[in-house]
């Protein structure tokens, strides 16, 4: 049977965050964002490694506790200039004790609300399909096409589309094939996949599962956090 590996690409800076640490590392109801995480991950007794991929300049996990998950964690440096770089690299380093067979679910390390019954979701769905496939969300709200002045160009009828999240899980081999045919600026792992002429399967999640990404986040994710698994 395949095995399932999480690669949790963790190598940005936070730009928008606009914060002096990289926004993996700011404190989450007394946690780092990354550390619920992998707690989110690990949650799901199927997941059997997290594979972390960090800046080579990263300076702050060694100043952090993870003994919380020693047994299934795997410590990489070599994150990349873009997040595709820093999963096709970290990719590469698994390559060594996976087969091409086995699962990966990539996840954002700036996604610490992952839903545990939307995870268990896509482990059963995407496992099931002969591409593999993603969390997402249907559109919720009216969508606007904007001019280089800020007016409206056009409504965009939002039926049939979807707000792509984390984890999106491919198979090993596919995947990287897929992403060294993409090049480094594809913004999700789906894209290299879908430019192969596969199409990857869509599993239904919410918006809790909201990347960290402006100051604002930070508050937003606190609370869903405090009732993720009520
Ligand atoms: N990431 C990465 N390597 C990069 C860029 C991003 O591993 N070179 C990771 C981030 O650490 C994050 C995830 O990819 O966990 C999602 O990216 P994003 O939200 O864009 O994070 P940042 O690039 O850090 O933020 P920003 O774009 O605001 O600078
Ligand atoms: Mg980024």
């Amino acid at each position: 049977m395949s095995g399932f590996h999480a690669l949790i690409p963790a190598a940005g800076s936070g730009s928008r965050m606009r914060s002096a640490r990289p926004k993996q590392y700011l404190e989450l109801n007394g946690l780092p964002v990354i550390a619920h995480t992998l707690a989110a991950l690990s949650r799901d007794a199927r997941v059997d490694r997290l594979v972390v991929v960090l800046s080579p300049d990263d300076m702050e996990w060694d100043s952090h506790d993870w003994s919380a998950w020693q047994d299934r964690l795997l410590v990489l440096r070599c994150g990349g200039a873009t997040r595709a770089e820093t999963v096709l690299n970290g990719l590469g380093a698994m390559a060594e004790w996976c087969v091409a067979d086995d699962w990966v679910l990539v996840h954002d390390a700036a996604r610490p609300c992952l839903p545990g019954d939307a995870l268990a979701r896509l482990l059963d769905e995407a496992a099931q399909d002969a591409v593999g496939g993603l969390l997402a969300v249907p559109v919720a709200d009216t969508l606007k096409r904007a001019d280089a002045e800020f007016r409206v160009e056009a409504t965009v009828p939002r039926t049939g589309l979807w707000q792509a999240q984390t984890p999106q899980m491919f198979r090993h081999g596919v995947l990287r094939d897929a992403l060294r045919a993409a090049g480094a600026d594809m913004t999700d792992e789906a894209s290299a996949i879908e430019q192969r002429g596969l199409r990857p399967r869509l599993v239904e999640c919410d918006s809790r599962n909201l990347k960290v990404t402006y100051p604002q986040d930070l508050r937003l994710a606190s609370l869903i956090l405090e009732h993720l698994n009520d």
